[in-house]
């Protein structure tokens, strides 16, 4: 696994309101994690999560994917991403999906992990419209994981996972919202501790 280190170094990329990266930006500002919010990467200029980072006084840039090819793009992040010495990355809410290329070109750079979270309990309800898959389920429970991203979409292992019981009178904007609130923005800051624990002392059968 990675060195023990203070100085780990972590890069948010996220596309949207940014509320998931706003919970960790409190978690880091108040000291729960040894590590570093050393870059904020969004790929949308209107995302919330620019201004959020920028009320934090983490460094923020966007990205846009628009005319330029993914490879450039991604490229681009990486370079990005090198200049900042970031370690490791933590998706929340960031809507693209990242190459093969991608993911191999910044395990090569950094020698790092990427996490994720995901509005349901995986390996039920991966992909787009999680949340209203859920609720439209016979299902008591719903919830949210963090896991390592690998190359297969909402695949990777799971470092924690948190769950709610679905009420039957809320519909599925109450229920998005119950989901970030009370489930996503506690297990994701938790999800960061246990890995950074894991970094910090790793078992002998680990072998990076
Ligand atoms: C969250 O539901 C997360 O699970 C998913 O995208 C959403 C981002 O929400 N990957 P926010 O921008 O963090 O509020």
């Amino acid at each position: 696994m990675h060195k023990p280190s203070t100085n780990t170094r972590f890069a948010i990329l996220a596309s949207g309101r940014g509320s998931n990266a706003q919970a960790l930006m409190k978690a880091f500002e108040r000291g729960f994690f040894p590590a570093e919010l050393a870059l904020v990467l969004s790929n949308k200029p209107k995302a919330g999560v620019l201004q959020i980072a920028q009320e934090y006084g983490y460094p923020a840039i966007c990205l846009p994917h628009e005319n330029i090819s993914r490879q450039d793009h991604e490229e681009q992040i990486l370079t990005h991403l090198k200049q900042a010495h970031v370690d490791h990355i933590l998706l929340a809410g960031y809507m693209r999906i990242l190459s093969p290329n991608f993911l191999l070109r910044f395990k090569s750079q950094s020698n790092g992990h990427i996490l994720n979270i995901h509005p349901s309990l995986l390996p039920d309800f991966p992909g787009l419209h999680a949340v209203e898959r859920q609720h439209a389920s016979a299902r008591p429970i719903a919830g949210a994981t963090v896991h390592f991203v690998t190359d297969q979409v909402d695949s990777g292992p799971v470092i924690l996972q948190g769950s709610i019981e679905l009420r039957g009178d809320e519909n599925v904007e109450e229920l998005k919202h119950r989901i970030r609130k009370e489930v996503e923005h506690v297990i994701y800051p938790r999800a960061l501790r246990l890995f950074l624990d894991r970094i910090a002392n790793p078992t002998h059968q680990e072998v990076r």
